[in-house]
């Protein structure tokens, strides 16, 4: 508790001293999250690192968040407290498969979720998060030929909200494609007024059982707004953390993975983050996120044009 204590203190002032600003994920842990200057879902986090004026910022997040905070601030130092936090999703996509996958379709519009490398966001027309995906979508003619990559389940759900045919890469995610629909349904029975949560990378099967799907803020929305007392949360379960805070007498019940004697309903990749390394990145200035200058001047287009479309 005194450690904690501590090394907050000493993360501000750091921060201070470096005219830092600390942005984190809702998928962070509790301490980190509660130590940021902001937090949000990966647009957000994309939205103010466009904005910020500091000129070093600490992404406490997966390594893709802070890519693109770096392509779109490149005179800024941008800082991530561990290099290894990759991403499964954006793992499933090679730059060099993707680029077949677009030969092989020509005349193709290319949308890609963030989730993704720098490498398979140069080669893409548009990027997308989960808040804006359908919205990015339906910008373009209901004729248009689109390629979408790399999550299948976001893809389909995608398709099947508007009516689109778009040909999917088929990439995923590991946290969100081992809850188990059994158990979630079980859990239903057990607690019948509650409402099912479900973010879009979760499988078509789990979808269809859920209230409400969207992004990690739309679901806090959700629950904020919702007159409902009981929530199944069938994403990371570090979006608890600001749902139990936002709402203190709300229950928010993690869905359980397939694996019960896991904790893969944790992001191994995101969990990588700690007080302790949040503190060293910002006491060395390391690690830095750095990107290739080819690579993030083509990289950058795509996301300026998300931006834009979800102003
Ligand atoms: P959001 O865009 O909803 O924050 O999701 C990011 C993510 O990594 C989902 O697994
Ligand atoms: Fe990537 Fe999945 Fe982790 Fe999100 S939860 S950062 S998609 S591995």
């Amino acid at each position: 508790e005194s450690d904690i204590k501590n090394i907050r203190e000493e993360i501000l002032r750091l921060k201070e001293e470096k005219n830092a600003v600390i942005l984190a994920h809702y998928y962070q842990k509790g301490e980190i999250q509660d130590i940021a200057d902001y937090i949000g879902d990966s647009l957000a986090l994309a939205q103010i690192a466009s904005k910020l004026t500091q000129p070093v910022i600490v992404l406490c997040g997966v390594n893709f968040m802070g890519e693109t905070a770096k392509i779109l601030c490149p005179d800024k130092t941008v800082l991530i407290p561990d290099m290894d936090a990759g991403c499964s999703l954006a793992d499933s996509c090679d730059a060099e498969e993707f680029k077949k996958f677009i030969d092989d379709n020509p005349d193709h519009t290319v949308i890609s979720y963030v989730n993704t490398s720098a490498g398979v966001k140069a080669l893409t027309d548009v990027l997308v998060t989960s808040s804006n995906a359908r919205q990015i979508v339906e910008s373009f003619p209901e004729d248009t030929p689109i390629i979408f990559g790399p999550d299948r389940n976001l893809g389909n759900y995608i398709n099947s909200v508007t009516g689109r045919n778009m040909k999917l890469w088929n990439g995923a995610c590991h946290v969100h494609e081992q809850f188990s629909i059994e158990k979630i349904a079980g859990l239903k029975r057990q607690y019948p007024s509650a409402k099912v949560l479900a973010h879009p990378e979760c499988k078509k099967q789990l979808l269809i059982l859920a209230d409400k799907i969207g992004s990690t803020a739309a679901l806090l929305n959700y629950a904020v707004n919702s007159d409902a007392n009981e929530f199944i949360v069938a994403t990371e379960s570090g979006i608890i953390h600001e749902m139990q805070k936002r709402c203190p007498d709300k229950t928010f019940i993690p869905a359980p993975p397939n694996d019960s004697t896991c904790a893969c309903n944790d992001c191994s990749y995101m969990k990588l983050n700690t007080m302790q390394k949040l503190y060293d990145c910002l006491k060395n200035e390391s690690p830095k996120v750095e990107v290739d200058s080819e690579i993030a001047e083509k990289a950058r287009r795509p996301i300026e044009r998300m931006l834009e479309i979800s102003e």
